[in-house]
Formats: structure tokens, sequence, C-alpha cells
């Protein structure tokens, strides 16, 4: 049986620790992945810390890219040395949301996290965080699972397209669908927020209103489209509708999951507004709403899952996007790591610095 080093969470809030992990025998459908680079992003350490129910223990990682090492039975579209970025909710194209152009909605998706992915040295089965397990040195995921990419793009900058940046862009894109001219705020500059930054520049918007408590987010935040930056306080919202005319703006995209920050958002929004929620909370931080202001301000409150795409579409515009030097991977990325600094970048995201951390194989 071949082992690979990986970044393993025994139960929730307990350390990452880099595990040896014996990895079975090939299996129908599946395919065994080399990893060049993978991001660690903010649903690892909500995963980790239990905020996200996953079962566990878990390899954590979903946001990655690779190499395909082997096919198992009936895997027709891929061979080996393909290079492949992984999706973390792939579509079975069968069920009733994939039928009916909604496939990050997939019913049968998150079925992937529940699989058997590895063994422990105890002899603990361990699953793949969401699916996917970025963070090995090989991992074993479903064909389904695999978006062939072409093999010249920087594996640390392609890894970015499998969640912050299909995720960011996507919910502006294809979820908000801004349109040119429009005012944008985004809560919340990590990789995903970032990558909602883009674009909102992307989509033609006016004015793109950043907002981030660490203030050296502001740059990076300015150097990707924002034409505005600003840090929470209690009255966020009244000093965003303030610079949107005194109206409010077209749209708020909140990229942290916390019921603060979506009260923000909707709050910020002018009348007839949207917010577009794409950050992950906990199920216990609630959020209210008064009986009046929903018809009041005729406001539009709408979850994102994945950006709302279809990375079979998405993610060969994006990269197209990326080639024509409209779309800035590279700057996205904020250091890059080896496997054993996964749980040092975890705790670096948890103090919210930084863009996106690279474990680069
Ligand atoms: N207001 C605005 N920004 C905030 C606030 C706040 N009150 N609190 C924290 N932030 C900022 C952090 O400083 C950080 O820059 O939100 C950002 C979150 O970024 P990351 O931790 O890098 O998270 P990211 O990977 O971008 O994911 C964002 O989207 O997919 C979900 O689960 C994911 O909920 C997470 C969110
Ligand atoms: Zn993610």
């Amino acid at each position: 049986m071949p082992t690979t080093l990986a970044a393993v969470v025994r139960a929730p809030g307990e350390p990452v620790r880099i595990e040896e992990v014996a990895l079975p025998e090939l299996g129908p459908g599946l395919v065994r992945v080399r990893m060049a680079a993978a991001g660690v992003c903010h649903s690892d350490l909500s995963l980790a810390s239990g905020k996200l129910a996953h079962p566990m223990p878990a390899v954590l990682g979903h946001e990655g890219v690779g190499h395909v090492v082997d096919v198992g039975a009936g895997v027709s579209d891929l061979s080996v040395g393909d290079t492949v970025l992984l999706n973390w909710n792939p579509p079975c194209r069968s069920c009733w949301h994939c039928t009916h152009g909604e496939p990050y909605l997939c019913a049968n998706a998150a079925d992937a996290s529940r699989r058997v992915w590895g063994t422990l040295a105890d002899g603990t089965d361990v699953h793949p965080c969401l699916g996917v397990a970025a963070f090995a040195q090989e991992t074993v995921v479903p064909a389904s699972a695999c978006v062939a990419i072409p093999a010249d793009i920087p594996p640390t900058e392609a890894a970015l397209l499998g969640c912050a940046v299909l995720t960011g862009v996507g919910a502006v894109r294809n979820a908000a669908q801004v349109r040119p001219g429009q005012s944008v705020a985004v809560i919340g500059l990590g990789g995903v927020g970032l990558a909602a930054v883009q674009g909102a520049r992307l989509a033609g918007a006016a004015m793109v209103i950043a907002v981030d408590p660490v203030e050296e987010k502001e740059e990076l935040a300015r150097s990707l489209g924002a034409t505005h930056f600003l840090t929470p306080s209690d009255d966020l919202s009244r000093r965003i509708r303030a610079l949107a005319d005194g109206r409010g703006v077209d749209h708020a995209i909140e990229c942290v999951g916390r019921a603060a920050t979506i009260r923000a958002a909707w709050s910020c929004t002018r009348r007839g507004g949207t917010a577009t929620v794409v950050g992950f909370g906990a199920a216990t931080d609630t959020l209210t709403l008064n009986a009046l202001e929903i018809p009041h301000f005729a406001r539009t409150l709408q979850g994102c899952l994945y950006g709302s795409s279809d990375p079979a579409t998405d993610v060969p515009e994006l990269l197209k996007l990326y080639r024509d030097g409209e779309l800035d991977l590279s700057s996205l990325v904020s250091r890059t790591i080896g496997l054993d600094d996964v749980p040092d970048a975890l705790a670096e995201l948890h103090a919210g610095r930084g863009a996106r951390s690279l474990v680069e194989f």
C-alpha cells in the first residue's frame, strides 16, 4: 500500500499534525494525484476548529492542483500526466440541481467527504477534507473532482482557482451579477474577498469599497481594484452608505462568515440592493432582521456557494482572464510554505494576516 504524508486533524479543536497515511488500492472511478500546490483557506481552519462539521479524523486542504499519477477502472477522460485542478464540490450531473443549471448545489457532492481516504498508522480511518484532501503529497479523488488545466501555469497560482478565486469572482459575476458602473462593498479581504474585489473590477464596477480590520490589506486591495478601503466599526454600514451617495451600495459581498458582518452587508446596501453572503459561519451565530425592514428596503439577501459556479465552464473563463492579464493570481499568494508549515499557516489565517499561504510540494 502506498503511503503519503498529510496534514491530519484527529478531532475538532485538536492540533493539526503531519502524519503518514496509508492509501488504499485505487478503486473504480478514482484518480491518484501527486500534489503540486495547495492553498490554505479559512474553511480548513473552520473545519479543524469544529466550527464547520466534517467527518473526522480528516486530512485538510481543498484548494489544490497536481498531476495524475494513476487512474482507476472506468476513468476514461483523464490520463497519467494530466495537470488537474481539484474541485471540492464536484457535480454528479444527474441530480435535480445539476439538471436545472445549479451544479454548485449538487445533492450528491457532499458525499465525497464521507469516503474513507486512507488509514493512519494506528489503524484509524481518515476522511478527505471536502472530498479533496489537498494537504498531502498524494491524494485520491473521484475523477469528477478533477478539472484538467494547461500545464504551463505556475501551480501556486493555478491552485487558487480551486476555491478562493472560483468562490470570490463567482460570487460577483454569477450570484450578484454586478453590472458596469455599479457600486460594490466587499467585507473581508482574505483570499476569497480579494478575489471578489477583482471580480468587481472585472465586472466594471465604478466603486469598490473594501473592508478589513487589518490595515496592511489596503494597498493590495487597491492594487486589485478597490477604490476605497475601510476598517470595520459599529457604524460600518452607515459609513459605506455615506460613501455611496448616502443611498448605499448596489451590492455587498460578505466574505467573513459572521452574523455581524452579514448584518453590515445587508444594512449597507441601497433600497433594492443585494447582499451576497459567501462566508461560512457557525450554526450558532444568528442574525436578526426585523419584520419592517425586509419589505421596507426591498433588499435581497442571498447565499452563495462555491461562487455559484460550474468549474467545467468557469475555470476556462478564469484562465482566459488570467492569460489576458485581467485576473491577477500571483498577488493573492502572500507566501509559499512546505507541508510542515500548514499548522503555522492556519494560525496566520486566524490572525487575519496575509492573503493566501500556498503549500508547495
Ligand atoms: N470585518 C471585515 N473583515 C473581517 C472582520 C470584520 N469584522 N473580521 C475578520 N475579517 C477579515 C480578516 O482580517 C481576513 O482578512 O476577513 C478576512 C477573512 O479572510 P481569510 O481568513 O483568509 O478567509 P478566506 O479563506 O478568504 O475565506 C473567507 O469564505 O469560503 C468562506 O469559509 C470561508 O468563511 C470563510 C470566508
Ligand atoms: Zn476554501
